[in-house]
């Protein structure tokens, strides 16, 4: 080998090092979202005063949590919404109010369920059709195959109290589960 050839090889194997320098860490900080979860756990949270919600009327609150999509975090954005639906009335004191509270997923295929008083818990995407306590409508009340292969998801709540101010409120552990199954398994 000449002194010339040398020269182009020896500055040819430079090159590839410095260019396996630069991009082995690039790559890897590219594509590591990609190995981490991209979703938070359950997030407890007070979603509604008890004062402002009436018995039979469905109301629709927004989850916030922090988020991690492939490269970026979210800190605070609503990240699912839920039904919430009180059962009993101020005769009953705050503390033992009922109230239930359901993912507003659908469990057929993840549409989001809607509240009207006319048409009740539905979801416009596949027109499956919940009882304000959950349960999918009857076939035979539908006139059609309810497609929704099992009740909507509830998720824990209860009444807490704020210390400071004495207002009572509802408080949610909200979780996503997935769809498409007849049991309600959490998403990972
Ligand atoms: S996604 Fe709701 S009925 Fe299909």
């Amino acid at each position: 080998m000449n002194r010339r050839s040398l020269l182009k090889w020896t500055s040819r194997i430079i090159g590839w090092t410095c260019a396996l320098v630069v991009a082995i860490p690039g790559v890897s900080f590219i594509t590591a979202p990609l190995r981490r979860r991209s979703s938070s756990g359950a997030i407890t949270q007070r979603v509604a005063k008890l004062k402002n919600l009436r018995v039979g009327e469905p109301t629709q609150v927004a989850i916030t949590g922090s988020r991690q999509d492939a490269w970026v975090h979210y800190d605070e954005e609503v990240v699912g919404r839920a039904w919430i639906v009180r059962e009993t009335d101020d005769a009953v004191a705050p503390e033992a109010t009922r109230v239930k509270a359901f993912s507003s997923v659908c469990p057929h295929l993840g549409c989001a369920v809607q509240f009207n008083a006319e048409r009740g818990f539905n979801c416009p995407c596949h027109k499956a059709f919940f009882e304000l306590t959950g349960q999918p409508v009857p076939d035979a009340q539908l006139g059609y195959k309810n497609p929704t292969p099992r009740q909507l998801d509830d998720l824990e709540c209860q009444i807490v109290e704020d210390v400071e101010s004495g207002e009572w409120w509802v408080e949610v552990k909200y979780q996503k589960f997935e769809y498409g199954l007849t049991t309600k398994v959490p998403r990972a």
